[in-house]
């Protein structure tokens, strides 16, 4: 959709297609509400900010400035692991889902994989907030546990010991924070900047989900564009490891990773 075509479904809470089926003239309030998204636009704030929702995956999630919008190459994060574990075809599963933001690979496992439970990890309380509303939006509140924790503790300290590991961390490097887009720039510094090569979390997240993961559990991590062989080599250093495989997003480059731990 164009962005006036999205400003004006949210104005009308119609679809695209009543857009041309049905034309009306606005009326002047509604007017002055395009206006105003327009500016708002124009001034670089993120189209999903604005309208203040987001599709990920076909389902709902609300966003706005204190979380990060899901992006459709993180669809391809989930679409990985849903197809893994459909395969293995347990009576269910316990998943972590690191760095949850909006909730959106949390919520996608448990729409999609009935029989799942999701322990959803974010450092932020602001992105939670949003979480915690997507839950209910996305009506899957029964199946998903969220906890306000530093990843690094949490590894540390839970008990829990899960079948899938799902994260897509920050993974922009420093440097390259001040040559982002203008309406990326709007989003939580919290949710982008991983240190000076862009790895910061995944040093931790692979070594330490060996700890937490169940024997045969997989861990999908998402990944920036360029850092599929660092990637490749901290599996292989901090293995052993099974079933790595790398996919590519719908551009064709590198994007996921996923492994099945082996011992
Ligand atoms: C790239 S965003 C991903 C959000 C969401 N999972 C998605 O795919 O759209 C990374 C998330 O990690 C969270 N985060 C950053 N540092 C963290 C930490 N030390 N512990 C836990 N979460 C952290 C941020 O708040 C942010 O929500």
């Amino acid at each position: 959709m164009t962005d006036d075509e999205l400003f004006l479904t949210a104005i009308l809470n119609c679809s695209r297609s009543d857009l041309y089926l049905h034309p009306r003239p606005l009326t002047v309030q509604e007017q002055v509400q395009l206006d105003e998204m327009r500016s708002r636009r124009a001034a670089g704030e993120p189209v999903q900010y604005i309208v203040g929702f987001t599709e990920f995956f076909g389902y709902r999630f609300e966003v706005g400035p204190d979380v990060l919008v899901p992006r459709p190459e993180t669809e391809v994060l989930a679409d990985v692991l849903i197809r893994e574990l459909k395969a293995q075809n347990k009576k269910e599963y316990l998943i972590l889902d690191i760095g949850t933001g909006s909730g959106c690979l949390a919520i996608t496992m448990a729409k999609e994989l009935a029989h799942c439970r999701v322990v959803a990890v974010d450092i932020s309380p602001k992105a939670l907030a949003y979480a915690r509303r997507n839950v209910g939006i996305n009506k899957v509140v029964d199946q998903i546990e969220f906890i306000e924790r530093d990843m690094f503790w949490f590894m540390d300290e839970t008990a829990h010991r899960f079948d899938a590991i799902i994260s897509n961390p920050p993974y922009i490097p420093t440097a390259a924070m001040g040559t982002l887009p203008m309406d990326v720039k709007q989003e939580p510094e919290l949710a982008l900047q991983a240190g000076p090569d862009g790895l910061h979390f995944y040093r931790f997240i692979v070594p330490s989900s060996r700890r937490v993961l169940k024997d045969q559990g997989v861990l999908a991590v998402e990944f920036g564009d360029g850092q599929a062989k660092e990637l490749q080599n901290l599996f292989a250093i901090t293995g052993p490891w099974d079933k790595i495989q790398t996919c590519n997003d719908n551009a064709g480059r590198p994007r996921v990773i996923m492994a099945q731990i082996a011992r």
